[in-house]
């Protein structure tokens, strides 16, 4: 397990339009994995290369709660896009302790290649379709703050961290 530094606002690699991934190898693999394990270790729900510095069209996003579904989107594009919109709030690996809220359509539709140069399609709705919106940005250097209506404030961010733990917790008891 290669756990990578994950780069902080400030740092050029996140305003830089990322390269096509051009080759599909044990390169590339590595780069995945390694960014799976930085993305589990950190908690988050994905990750961007360039969040590693790597500036290469690479993406890893998994918003299951027991960290089960991983997703590796590489050069993808969103060819869809709901009218419908989500309000609700965003954070960032690259932007820890901090929070916004961003409009983003309910569902999108992304056409990506697999790790093996494969080309699938897939339709995510919610936070799925919220975190390859936000990942996706990240490609072409741009940050969930460059786009939110407004910054949470701290105590918002503490209050809702307090309901998300309860929530968890209630899903837990009632699986049990
Ligand atoms: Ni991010």
């Amino acid at each position: 397990m290669a756990i990578r530094k994950i780069v902080k606002l400030g740092d050029e690699s996140l305003r830089k339009t990322c390269k096509p991934q051009e080759t599909f190898s044990l390169r590339l693999w590595t780069l995945l994995k390694d960014m799976a394990d930085t993305m589990y270790q950190a908690e988050g729900v994905g990750l961007a290369a360039p969040q590693v510095g790597i500036l290469r069209r690479c993406v890893v996003i998994d918003i299951s709660e027991d960290r089960s579904g991983l997703i590796e989107l590489i050069n993808p594009e969103i060819i869809d896009r709901s009218e419908e919109t989500q309000c609700g709030r965003e954070g960032c690996l690259s932007l820890p302790g901090r929070a916004g809220i961003v409009t983003r359509p309910m569902r999108v539709t992304v056409r990506a290649q697999d790790r093996h140069g494969k080309t699938f399609e897939l339709t995510g709705e919610g936070l799925l379709a919220r975190a390859i919106c936000h990942e996706l940005d990240h490609l072409d250097g741009v940050l969930y703050i460059d786009e939110m209506d407004r910054e949470m404030t701290p105590e918002e961010i503490e209050a809702d961290n307090q309901r998300q733990q309860r929530l968890a917790e209630e899903r837990k008891k009632s699986g049990e």
